[in-house]
């Protein structure tokens, strides 16, 4: 391990899937909170982050992680809508990502929006796992809650594991049929080759532990070189919503992918016309382990480093645009950065 983690990016992870296969869901798990209880209608409608540092990551994966393993800062988690109309956002999300994770409800199968977010991760070239989620609901499972898979999975009776595996060799099936050869990650050898199939319940917590460990141990192992940006280089993001924010007036919840932010610092932001060029008054971080979509308490903070979710509080936002960039100009000139931001 490094003796200089701070200089390491902390890598995104898109949860992408159809709707109601349990993105939001498996993310409330991962952070001990229950963001889809407050969504309208329980439809994700936005695109949400939270970053989840590594002690958390141990934590919940328990004896599958060693944490002295790695020293990568943790995962920040985006949080895609599955419903057909937020296509936009899918790909957004999807093109933030360093790695990905495909839910499938496992009754359900690939869907249009599934097949759509595989579309997305080959065109981008992400890497992604699957998640083969609810199974809980397969008919005499019996659950384990929070445990890792394997053996829940080989400790169900004869019936329900052959239900299962029914199941999920249908769900192998359809990954091959758009050109993915996968197998469930306890028999893949090379991740770079098959995709790892993780059955889960966001439910119980069963292989959930499994699925921080597969992405851990792919991040580390086949992304690090990625990850080792300036960090400490001008900041370089993306607008995820423009919200009012009591006491600050106009806000842009960022994801922020690439090097650092400051208060005080001048941003290029994307608008409706011209790109808006401004000073941030306030950098608001969300707290630990929040979905920044719905956290209403937040730290103000000097700087902060890639790969974050935050709120930037700066004047003249009023015409900024979700999905457009963020950046820091540094030692550039304005022009050059209003430029960048004009051709993105
Ligand atoms: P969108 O954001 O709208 O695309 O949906 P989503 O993929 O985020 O799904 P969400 O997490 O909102 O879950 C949809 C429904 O499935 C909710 O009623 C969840 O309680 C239920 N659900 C999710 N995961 C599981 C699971 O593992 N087991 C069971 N039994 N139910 C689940
Ligand atoms: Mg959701």
């Amino acid at each position: 391990t490094t003796d200089d983690p701070g200089d390491l990016r902390t890598p995104i992870v898109a949860v992408l899937g159809h709707v109601d296969h349990g993105k939001t869901s498996l993310l409330d798990k991962i952070r001990g909170s229950a963001v889809i209880e407050g969504e309208a209608g329980a439809i994700t409608q936005h695109i949400g982050a939270t970053a989840v540092p590594l002690d958390t990551v141990s934590e919940v994966a328990g004896s599958l992680v060693d944490p002295t393993e790695f020293d990568l800062p943790g995962l920040l988690f985006i949080d895609t809508p599955g419903h057909h109309s937020f296509s936009t956002l899918r790909s957004r999300g999807g093109a933030l990502a360093d790695i990905a994770i495909l839910v499938v409800d496992v009754n359900d199968g690939f869907q249009p929006q599934t097949e759509e977010a595989v579309r997305i991760l080959k065109d981008t070239g992400t890497p992604f796992v699957v998640a083969a989620n609810k199974v809980d609901t397969t008919p005499g499972w019996n659950p384990n809650p929070d445990s890792p898979i394997q053996q829940t999975y080989e400790a169900q009776s004869d019936r329900a594991r052959s239900d299962l595996d029914e199941a999920l060799y249908e769900l192998i099936g359809e990954m091959s049929d758009h050109g993915f050869s996968s197998d469930l990650y306890w028999r893949v050898q090379n991740f770079q080759k098959n995709v790892g199939v993780i059955p889960v319940s966001a439910e119980t917590g069963e292989g959930v532990p499994d699925l921080l460990t597969v992405l851990m141990g792919l991040a580390q192992r086949y992304m690090k070189a990625e990850m080792e940006v300036d960090v400490a280089g001008p900041g370089a993001g993306t607008v995820l919503e423009v919200k009012d924010e009591q006491g600050f007036g106009k806000t842009v919840d960022v994801i922020l992918y690439d090097g650092t932010v400051r208060s005080g610092d001048t941003v290029v932001v994307g608008a409706q016309n011209d790109p808006i060029v401004t000073e941030v008054r306030a950098l608001l971080k969300p707290r630990e382990l929040a979905e920044i979509r719905t956290e209403k308490r937040f730290d103000d903070v000097d700087s902060m480093q890639a790969a974050a979710g935050l709120k930037i509080a700066a004047p003249d936002l009023d015409d900024a645009m979700p999905g457009a960039p963020v950046r820091v100009v540094g030692d550039r000139s304005v022009e050059e950065v209003v430029a960048e931001v004009e051709a993105e």
